[in-house]
């Protein structure tokens, strides 16, 4: 990570989805560099707990909370702990995700109806939950984790590809919903990233097909992320960030 303000964020209140690990942490560590008061939201308890640990080791202001994005009930609890900490939230970052790679033919509706919960009925559920505290925040702003895989298509990845899709209408229309609010919304659109969930692809992945020739490091996303939220953007909504190695360009 580049040397950073702690004061470009200071004591916003932020929210990230699927925080344990790979991006999610990265965010948490970027944003609470910048001076944000970070919770970090997973189902992996125990990476969580340490993620959050490990920045606190680093003077920052961080603390886990568990939350499966595709249950309202856990989104309610959350709020709820949101609300009574600190009564309003700046940030939103709708990170969590999943991935199965399988034909249209050989996918499950099982399983398409669990990508389909987590990656896009859980943003939704995170806006529909938090857009009270939201507004209550100042100059608040949520950002969508999309994919490459959203807006081209690739073999294998009808679920998430949707899903990933997905992220970008609903990003839009919420930016519209919200724009009388103050509040932003964007769309984060990365390539291939080094992070867990990519961990067993064969053939490096997106690699071959990215002019840089590599994955991004989770810490060049949250820059992405920082920027996003921060007053820096403060004339953008309702677009897409893609930081790809210039794998669209293709
Ligand atoms: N790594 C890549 O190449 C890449 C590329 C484009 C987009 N993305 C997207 O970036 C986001 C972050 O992924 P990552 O690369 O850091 O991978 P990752 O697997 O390290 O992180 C995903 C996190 O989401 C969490 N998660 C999964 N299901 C959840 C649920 N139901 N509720 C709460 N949290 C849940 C996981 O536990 C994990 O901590 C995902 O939305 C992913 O689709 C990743």
């Amino acid at each position: 990570m580049t040397d950073v303000s702690a004061t470009r964020l200071s004591n916003r209140i932020a929210l990230i989805t699927g925080g344990a690990r790979g991006q999610g942490a990265a965010h948490g560590l970027r944003l609470g560099s910048e001076g944000a008061i970070v919770y970090l939201a997973d189902v992996l308890d125990e990476d969580g707990e340490t993620t959050a640990a490990e920045l606190r080791a680093k003077g920052l202001d961080a603390t886990y909370l568990h939350l499966d994005v595709s249950s309202a009930d856990d989104w309610q609890a959350v709020r709820d702990r949101i609300q009574n900490d600190h009564g309003r939230l700046d940030i939103l970052v709708n990170n969590a995700g999943i991935v199965k790679v399988t034909t249209i033919e050989e996918e499950t509706l099982e399983a398409w109806n669990r990508t389909i919960g987590i990656n896009l009925t859980g943003a939704f559920l995170g806006l529909h939950t938090m857009i009270p505290l939201l507004r209550v925040g100042s100059n608040s702003a949520v950002v969508n984790t999309s994919s490459i895989f959203g807006p081209s298509g690739a073999v294998g990845y009808a679920a998430y590809g949707s899903s990933k899709s997905g992220m970008l209408g609903l990003t839009r229309t919420a930016a519209l919903e919200l724009a009388d609010d103050g509040i932003r919304v964007n769309a984060l659109v990365p390539g291939g990233v080094a992070t867990p969930i990519n961990a067993n692809e064969k053939s490096g992945g997106v690699i071959p097909e990215t002019p840089l020739g590599r994955r991004a490091d989770v810490s060049e996303l949250a820059a992405a992320v920082a920027f996003l939220v921060s007053d820096d953007a403060s004339f953008i909504t309702g677009t897409e960030l893609v930081v790809d190695g210039g794998f669209r360009t293709r």
